[in-house]
């Protein structure tokens, strides 16, 4: 098939959380199962990876976004096995400088000229796309822009747009003069049901036009369902009936694998686990911590936001370190209240607190690989991909039963031996104490320790297990009329 992927985020070019490993995991998987893959993402020229080499593919084009005309090229890579082939939307005025996210309205700028470029590309290549994968409120509007296309010229005429919500709190609500200062007034009534007191709701907007829905795990496509967790677009999901599903996502084993990673100091496998403790004295000793070697050590990386249950990390913790001879690590960045608390409890506990507030793709694997246990208590987790890294890593996941964590970790069962993880029903305090505490008790005998390990690192949750599901989707979607 050929599949174009429209994302805001792409691993390894631009990444703030899971959307960008799970963009550049499936496109490449999809590439490696044989199909024709490309994606399209914006050139942010402050967050490129500084040896990028990229060429020049195609002219540039004018267009109007934000009530002025710009202008903005495609640029590529070469082409790369196993890899799709990427291209980035250059354009000095909005992707010239800044992060990724974090621009106001501006940001609705920023993804319309994303989306519109999207669909400019297929005409400049002459290329029409079997299926156009799009992802989160960012290239929602990517299926009315193709309905409008249809109107004009064929090219997307058998094309089907498949949009996955990946976090459905952010909806992308902005005044919906935004689409008449990019000469996109025609859509208004094509958007009629989006627009509330003048402002248009991108990504309700995608799920009213995309030909199929997913989410990112069975169990939060059932949550999102629901008034209690569906963030007021629940009735809307359910409107599109058996069009809407949830797909769990895969971990990306080409990068998240310690058999082969490059960030560590020593790399292992189940069979070489001394090679894990090489990388907890290695991350102790990096991040200044004086805990005794055999101590328990807690990870956690994250976005430092109330989703992930930042708020009972910060309550639950003092507790169990003052009862409980263990070390914590984080890594993240986020809201101030948690980012205050985080370092407070670092001046608490020196030398067994370690808070580092930044975003480091390396240090991240290094804390996977060199803690014991690895917290994910979100309050609501779309699917959660860390929990996934560490069972791979031999690192026992602490999480709440929630959404994709509720797919992937199963508590473990000391009689039975069976579970791979550490879960707690509730979002509150004691519910994370107790999931704490239980997995040191399992810690403190290593024949149970070995086993809820070994458990987790046999998991196989590699993109490859999905591919099947995405392509039956995707069938579905060329079904439809
Ligand atoms: P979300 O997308 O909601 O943030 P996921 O679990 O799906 O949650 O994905 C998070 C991804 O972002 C993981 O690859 C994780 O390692 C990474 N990540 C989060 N915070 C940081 C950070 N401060 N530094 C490096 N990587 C981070
Ligand atoms: C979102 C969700 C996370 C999911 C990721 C990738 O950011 O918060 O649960 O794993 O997208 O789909």
């Amino acid at each position: 098939m050929r599949i174009l992927h429209v994302a805001a985020e792409v691993a390894p070019f631009a990444k703030a959380g899971g959307l960008a490993d799970v963009v550049g995991g499936l496109s490449a998987q999809q590439c490696a199962a044989g199909h024709d893959v490309r994606v399209v993402m914006p050139d942010y020229r402050a967050v490129r990876p500084p040896h990028l080499a990229l060429e020049s593919a195609g002219q540039p084009h004018q267009c109007t976004v934000g009530g002025g005309d710009i202008y903005f090229e495609y640029q590529r890579l070469p082409e790369l096995v196993h890899y799709a082939v990427v291209y980035f939307v250059a354009c000095r005025e909005f992707f010239g400088s800044g992060g990724i996210y974090g621009a106001g309205e501006r940001e609705a700028q920023r993804f319309l000229l994303l989306s519109r470029a999207a669909v400019q590309l297929c005409h400049d290549l002459q290329w029409a796309p079997d299926i156009v994968h799009c992802h989160d409120w960012h290239t929602a509007m990517v299926p009315l822009l193709m309905a409008e296309d249809r109107h004009v010229d064929r090219l997307f005429g058998d094309t089907r747009c498949v949009l996955t919500i990946h976090n459905i709190s952010y909806q992308g609500v902005y005044p919906a003069r935004v689409l008449d200062d990019a000469g996109l007034g025609g859509l208004h009534e094509a958007l009629e049901a989006s627009v509330v007191d003048d402002e248009i709701n991108f990504l309700r907007a995608g799920i009213e036009a995309a030909d199929a829905l997913t989410t990112v795990s069975p169990t939060h496509a059932k949550e999102i369902c629901t008034p209690e967790h569906g963030m007021g677009l629940d009735k809307v999901l359910l409107a599109r009936g058996d069009r809407f599903g949830g797909i769990l996502n895969g971990a990306d084993y080409r990068h998240w694998d310690p058999a082969t990673d490059a960030a560590l100091v020593r790399r292992y496998t189940p069979e070489t686990l001394a090679g894990k403790a090489e990388c907890k004295r290695a991350l102790v000793h990096e991040l200044d911590l004086e805990i005794d070697p055999e101590a328990p050590l807690l990870g956690m990386v994250s976005r430092l936001v109330a989703q992930k249950g930042s708020d009972l990390v910060v309550t639950a913790l003092p507790g169990i370190l003052a009862e409980q001879p263990v070390g914590l690590v984080v890594l993240g960045d986020g809201e101030t209240p948690y980012t205050d608390a985080l370092r407070e409890l670092s001046d608490n506990f020196p030398g067994r607190v370690a808070f580092v507030q930044a975003y480091d793709e390396a240090l991240a694997h290094r804390i996977v690989a060199g803690s014991d246990l690895f917290l994910v208590p979100s309050r609501y987790e779309p699917c959660g991909l860390t929990q996934m890294y560490a069972m791979r890593y031999g690192t026992v996941p602490v999480v709440r039963q929630t959404g994709g964590l509720a797919d992937t970790v199963q508590h473990f069962d000391p009689d039975t031996g069976t579970g791979n993880g550490s879960v707690f029903p509730d979002a509150d305090v004691n519910g994370l104490r107790w999931a704490v505490e239980t997995a040191l008790d399992w810690y403190r005998d290593p024949e149970q320790w070995q086993r809820v390990q070994a458990n987790g690192m046999r998991c196989d949750f590699s993109w490859a297990q999905r591919v099947p599901e995405y392509e039956a989707l995707y069938r579905r979607a060329l079904a439809h009329d």
